[in-house]
Order: structure tokens, then sequence, then C-alpha cells
């Protein structure tokens, strides 16, 4: 099969070396890519939202399957202007990637569904906001409603920090639109799990668990990024927690988007929150998410290319997802001063040294080439240097062992991805 994969981070660093992985593939392109995936696919220079072009190029040479799984495009309805195409497409279409791309949606889904969630209300007007923070208990967690990068969250300790947060997202607008709608929700705590799974419309199919690390500093200390590093599986989650997540989250949400008319085919990511009161959902994205891809993918043992096209065709029921017994870890090397101000154009060296172990993969996210064939930095978050071994703990080990391997000016990197497992 011809392939053409949308994005260009270390998500689909990830996605891109299981797509190859599978005999089916004949031929891999990339749009845009990066330089890490173009040594397994052929990158070609379309962005993301270029629909029109991402089209002609399909068309062009003859794509039987597009992948996407970025939250922008299919909140924008990629996928829906493939299918108007003709073209067959994997990703979720624009009426169900609300459930991502407007958290006062998902809120209201859950509520009406009775899924558990943190109570919550919305706002549209920064008056009623304030006025409602003077009935609120501390810390409150607000949240502008659409995309925001994963920084559209703010955890407020006081009332004063609430006052100005609304203000912030509201009326001075720092996420622009995303910020029309304001939801106030109940500070939870807990440990956090992601939970991937494939969804075909009516049935899903969970992958391994995970969990990310979304603070830039050791200790969770310091401003919310995208994410600085994941471990798989997560210990955490045991299969108590398990029977009641597949009793009142999971099929419950999928049914839920099929009776509002709008029928979830694609990745369905919870992000949940193991509480004392049980587990609840944090949000939902309608996407793989990044880094936690980097750590679920080189486990999964069933072929890629087969559980998407059973997406598509309603067809899910009748694949057996299956992943390896073991573990893996992914350290993120970020750009220094990330999620701030950053520099990029940094030369980054060592990357040669994962082509000769088989144990361990260094995802390129924000990289490309120099015009003298280097590679150097061109984001925040750098690479993602993932290990693969039998138990976490050596997968974290190998981790770290491996990321000393590649370095670039400025490197930053968190120094306790996983260091909850020796709390086990
Ligand atoms: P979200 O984009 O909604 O997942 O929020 C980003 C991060 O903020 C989450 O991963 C949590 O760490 C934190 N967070 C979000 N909502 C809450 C909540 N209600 N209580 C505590 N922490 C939260
Ligand atoms: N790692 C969080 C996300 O993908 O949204």
């Amino acid at each position: 099969m011809k392939l053409l994969l949308v994005g260009g981070g270390g998500r689909e660093h990830a996605i891109a070396q299981a797509l190859v992985k599978s005999p089916r593939t004949e031929k891999l392109y990339c749009a845009p890519g990066n330089a890490g995936i173009a040594q397994i696919a052929e990158c070609v220079p379309i962005g993301v939202m270029e629909f029109d072009k991402l089209i002609a190029f399909a068309k062009e040479k003859e794509i039987d399957l597009t992948v996407v799984s970025q939250d922008d495009p299919l909140c924008a309805g990629i996928v829906d202007a493939f299918e108007a195409a003709g073209l067959a497409v994997f990703g979720t279409r624009k009426n169900a990637a609300i459930i991502e791309g407007s958290k006062a949606f998902s809120k209201q889904l859950m509520k009406k569904y009775g899924i558990p969630t943190a109570a919550y209300e919305i706002f549209t007007d920064p008056d009623a906001a304030l006025a409602y923070l003077e009935t609120c208990s501390y810390p409150v967690v607000l949240k502008a409603s659409g995309l925001a990068l994963g920084k559209g969250v703010l955890i407020c300790g006081t009332k004063e920090e609430a006052q100005a947060g609304v203000r912030e997202i509201m009326t001075e607008r720092k996420f622009g639109s995303a910020g029309d709608e304001l939801v106030i929700e109940e500070f939870m705590q807990g440990r956090e799990v992601s939970v991937l799974a494939f969804v075909d419309g009516s049935h899903i199919a969970l992958m391994t668990t995970s969990q990310d690390h979304k603070r830039i500093g050791d200790n969770d200390t310091g401003l919310n990024t995208g994410g600085m590093g994941t471990f798989s599986p997560s210990p955490f989650y045991t299969p108590e927690i398990d029977a009641i997540c597949k009793e009142q989250i999971y099929q419950k949400t999928v049914d839920a988007m099929a009776a509002e008319g709008r029928p979830f085919t694609g990745v369905l990511y919870f992000g949940l929150m193991l509480t004392k009161d049980g587990p609840k959902v944090l949000e939902y994205n309608t996407r793989f998410g990044d880094p936690e891809t980097q750590v679920v993918l080189p486990r999964m043992k069933t072929d890629l290319i087969d559980v998407m096209e059973a997406c598509m065709n309603g067809t899910l029921d009748r694949i057996d997802l299956e992943f390896e017994d073991n573990a893996a870890v992914c350290v993120i090397l970020a750009s220094g001063g990330y999620p701030e101000h950053y520099e990029k154009g940094k030369k980054i060296t060592g990357l040669e040294k994962f082509d000769e172990v088989d144990d361990c993969f260094c995802f390129h996210a924000g990289t490309k080439f120099a015009e003298d064939g280097s590679i150097v930095t061109s984001g925040g978050r750098v690479l993602g240097v993932t290990a693969v071994a039998d138990t976490l703990i050596g997968a974290r080990a190998r981790a770290y062992e491996a990321v000393q391997w590649v370095t670039f000016d400025g490197a930053y990197m968190r120094h306790d991805i996983g260091s909850a497992l020796d709390k086990i």
C-alpha cells in the first residue's frame, strides 16, 4: 500500500515507524515530516492545514490510505475533506473531533451520560466567571475551552490567581478564541493515566496504558508542557480500576458520541485521574498522545494498518489487539527555555548510535536538516529517546543511558521520568 502520514512530531515518527514495520506498506510519504521521519519515509513540504494541497498530493501519488493524528487538522475537518474527495483516511471527523476541540462540549457530554469527571461550570461572560469564583473552594482549575497546545489549563491556588486567570483567558484572550468559553472545574488529586483506544464508531479496542509527565521541572514543578516523558504500562492502573473504567467510562463514551449523532472513529485518548473516589476523566483527545505514542506503539504486536482499516470499516470487534509483555520509557530532550522562549538551529550530535541497537529509538520531534545536511533543532521538544526492556525499571535505566548518546547546545531534560515507579 501507498500511505501518507500527516504531521511532523515525535508522535508521527513513532506512527511512521509502526507503519513501515507493516509488511503491507510499500511506500510511506509524510507531510511535512522532520529529519528523523525522513530516514524511513519520503517527506513532502506540505503543511498539515493545507488540505487542498494534501488532497491533490494524495490523488497524484494514488495514496491508498492517509493517516492523521494531530488535533488542529482533525478539528478543522481534514477527514471530512478527504472523504469528500473520495480518499481513504484514518482519523476522526470534525463533528466527533469536537470531543477534544471543545472542553465545554466534552464536559456537557460527560454530565449528560453520567461519565465520572470533575464538577464544573461553563462561562462565556467574564463577569459571571468572576462572580462564580467568590463561591469556589481552592485550588480551582480554569480551562480555555478550545485548542491551546495543551497550555490552556491553569491550576489556581487562590481566588486572586483565579481572577487573574479569568482576565488572561477571557479578557486579554491569551489563547485567542480558545478562551471564548471558559470551564471552571473542581481540582482533583490523584495519579494520572493515559489510555489510548481505537474506535470504529461503535466498538472500542483499548491499547496498553501509559503515564505522561506534563510539567517542565523535576518533581512536577514549573509550567505545563506538551509532555516531558512517559512510561508504559502504568502499574498504578490495576485490574480493579480497569473494571471500573470499562463499566463507567470507555464504552459509555463511544455510545454517547453515537447517540449524539457524532459517531467516533479513530484514536480516542482518555486522560484519567485516579482519585480516591475512583477514576475520573480529566480530558479527551481525538488522537494518539504525544509522547504517549512513543512508548505505546513500540510495544504493539498487531499490524497498525489492519487496526486502522478495521476502524474505518466498523469491524474492530474482529481484531485481537495485542501488546508485548514488556515495558517502555521515553525521555524528552527539549530546547533550553521551553515551554517559553528558546533558540532553534542547534546542531544535534550522536544520533547515529541509535542505528546500532534495537532496544532504543530516538524519535524526532522538532528537528530539521540544515543547509549543510546536518540535523539541527527546530522546536521546543526536540527528541524523544525511548527504550524498551522487560521491566519498567530496566527500560528507565536504559532510556537514561541512551539519552546521554545525543546532545545539542542547551539540551534540557527531566531526570525523574518514571521516578514514581520506585514507590511501588
Ligand atoms: P487537560 O489539558 O485538561 O488534560 O489538563 C492538563 C493538565 O492539567 C492535566 O494533565 C492535569 O495534570 C491538570 N489538570 C487538568 N484538570 C485538572 C483537575 N480538574 N484537577 C487537577 N488537575 C487537573
Ligand atoms: N501528552 C498529552 C497529549 O498528547 O495531549
